[in-house]
């Protein structure tokens, strides 16, 4: 098919995100409330870029700096351009926020709302071909409708005795009529820029809200005798919006088990109980690993193939290799743990630890910004911090990496085949060599050279042995 004379402007997004959410009943402004673990505005942001339009004009208002920082903080955002509406006087109203920057624009425009972040990028594509292949064409505006069973708290789309676009009537404004309606307005628009603007000029607030409504302008563009498309969508779920906690629970739940039945189908996961998991859309599971009830997974978590991972547990941007077992309630936050590893139970990795492959952490150890090396062991209450540790390293029950002076952090180091006795404190800075060992009970507030064995407190050298005495 040719391209319609249309299908050649530019194209600019509009998102709509200055509202407080009333209905949320909240401190923090709807649109920074988390859906999949990112801010609803993020959801919109990312779809709005897959268009690929020359702008995002995102209108910001309530907690706005707050509101900019989350777009910014995604790459998504780059090519956002922010404009303040001042005060919420209605969706009409902040659309005019952005006329400086649209209303002598030749664009099309796409309007979205903050608050609706399941739209998919191919539904708003389609949308802009239907919006501008109208009637060979192009059309004015065209408004995206869906059917749904409750249509209670949307827009109703009115339509005339032919079957097109009349106008659209909102919940608080309609008749019992009009509320029968189940045709809705997703709140996800279609314009011709400049004719948009110029309609706009003649939107009033007398209705029931007393507020400037952007669903005014279709019928207002049509009554100027401009032609208003109507694309209906079939898919309820992405057009959902957010206007309280019921609903957002609602799409985290359809979005987390969307998420479970492709790890089951497509990768081969196990979940035991895929009611009772959370995770995260980002995460990506390998085959034949086991998530057992109550896991949660959050971020950009990867977990490798054949790994088991017990009730209690959380993960949070963690990286994860094959055959490992993480048993029962671990915390892992931003950690890396290699094949083979075994954690757990009640162990916590935060602050990039780092586990080589067949290292073992157990019973109540805690893991920060600490390198445990291959075959490595620390399996009984115990504090590692900032501390590199070598292959084939016991560390005893109770050890703690003294790290923190009040002021500064220091580092430890342990070398390989080194035996920590139980309860040693490792006052740091301090090097620990090679197959050397600490009395248990002993505090090591200076170097110990290799082979060394150091007891008492402060540990003193014992004894100096060579390799095979402590093999
Ligand atoms: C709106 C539509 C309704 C549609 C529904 C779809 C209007 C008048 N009604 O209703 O027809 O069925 O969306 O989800 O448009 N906002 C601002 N500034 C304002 C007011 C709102 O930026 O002054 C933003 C909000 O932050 C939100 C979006 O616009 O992201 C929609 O506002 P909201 O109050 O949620 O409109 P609805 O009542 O849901
Ligand atoms: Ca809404």
């Amino acid at each position: 098919m040719p391209e319609s004379p249309a299908e050649q402007r530019s194209l600019n997004l509009l998102v709509l995100a200055a509202g407080l959410g009333t209905r949320m009943r909240s401190d923090l402004a709807k649109v920074l409330h988390r859906l999949d673990g990112r801010p609803l505005i993020n959801h919109v942001c990312r779809t709005a870029t897959a268009l690929a339009p020359e702008t995002i004009y995102i209108v910001i208002g309530h907690q706005g700096d707050e509101v900019r920082k989350a777009v910014l903080d995604e790459a998504d955002g780059q090519n956002a351009v922010f404009v303040t509406q001042e005060q919420q006087l209605g969706t009409g109203d902040a659309v005019n926020a952005a006329r400086s920057f649209l209303e002598d624009s030749d664009s099309t425009l796409v309007v979205l709302s903050g608050d609706v972040p399941m739209i998919r990028h191919e539904t708003l594509a389609a949308l802009v071909q239907h919006h501008h292949r109208y009637l060979d064409r192009g059309a004015a505006c065209t408004v995206l409708t869906v059917r749904l069973s409750d249509p209670t708290g949307y827009g109703r789309v009115l339509r005339d005795k032919h079957g097109m676009f009349d106008r659209i009537v909102e919940q608080k404004d309609a008749n019992d009529d009009e509320r029968q309606i189940t045709e809705i307005n997703a709140g996800i628009y279609c314009f011709d820029s400049r004719k948009l603007y110029s309609a706009l000029k003649a939107v009033k607030n007398h209705n029931a809200q007393g507020e400037y409504y952007l669903t005014d302008v279709p019928a207002l563009l049509k009554d100027a005798g401009e032609d208003v498309a109507i694309f209906q969508h079939s898919d309820p779920q992405e057009i959902e919006g957010v206007n309280d906690r019921v609903q957002l629970a609602n799409m985290e739940r359809i979005l987390c088990r969307r998420t479970i039945s492709r790890l089951m189908l497509d990768a081969g996961v196990t979940f035991i109980d895929p009611k009772n998991a959370y995770i995260s859309s980002e995460s990506i599971v390998g085959r034949d690993t086991i998530i057992h009830p109550n896991v949660t997974i959050e971020g950009a978590t990867q977990i490798g193939s054949r790994c088991e991972i017990r009730s209690g547990s959380r993960l949070v941007n963690a990286k994860i290799g094959d055959d490992v077992e993480i048993r029962d309630n671990c915390l892992i936050v931003d950690s890396e743990i290699g094949n083979g590893c075994s954690v757990g139970p009640m162990a916590h990795l935060r602050g990039r630890a780092l586990m080589i492959e067949g290292s073992k952490v157990g019973n109540f150890v805690e893991l920060k910004k600490t390198r445990l090396g291959r075959g490595s062991k620390a399996n009984h209450l115990t504090y590692l911090g900032d501390a590199t540790i070598g292959e084939n390293t016991n560390i005893g029950a109770g050890t703690i990496t003294c790290n923190y002076d009040g002021v500064k952090k220091h580092e430890t180091h342990i070398g390989d085949r080194v035996k920590i006795g139980s309860d040693t404190m490792l006052v740091a800075p301090v090097k620990i060599g090679d197959e050397s060992v600490t009395g248990a009970g002993s505090v090591v507030t200076k170097d110990v050279g290799d082979g060394e064995l150091v007891v008492g407190v402060p540990a003193r050298v014992k004894d100096k042995k060579d390799h095979g005495a402590l093999a």
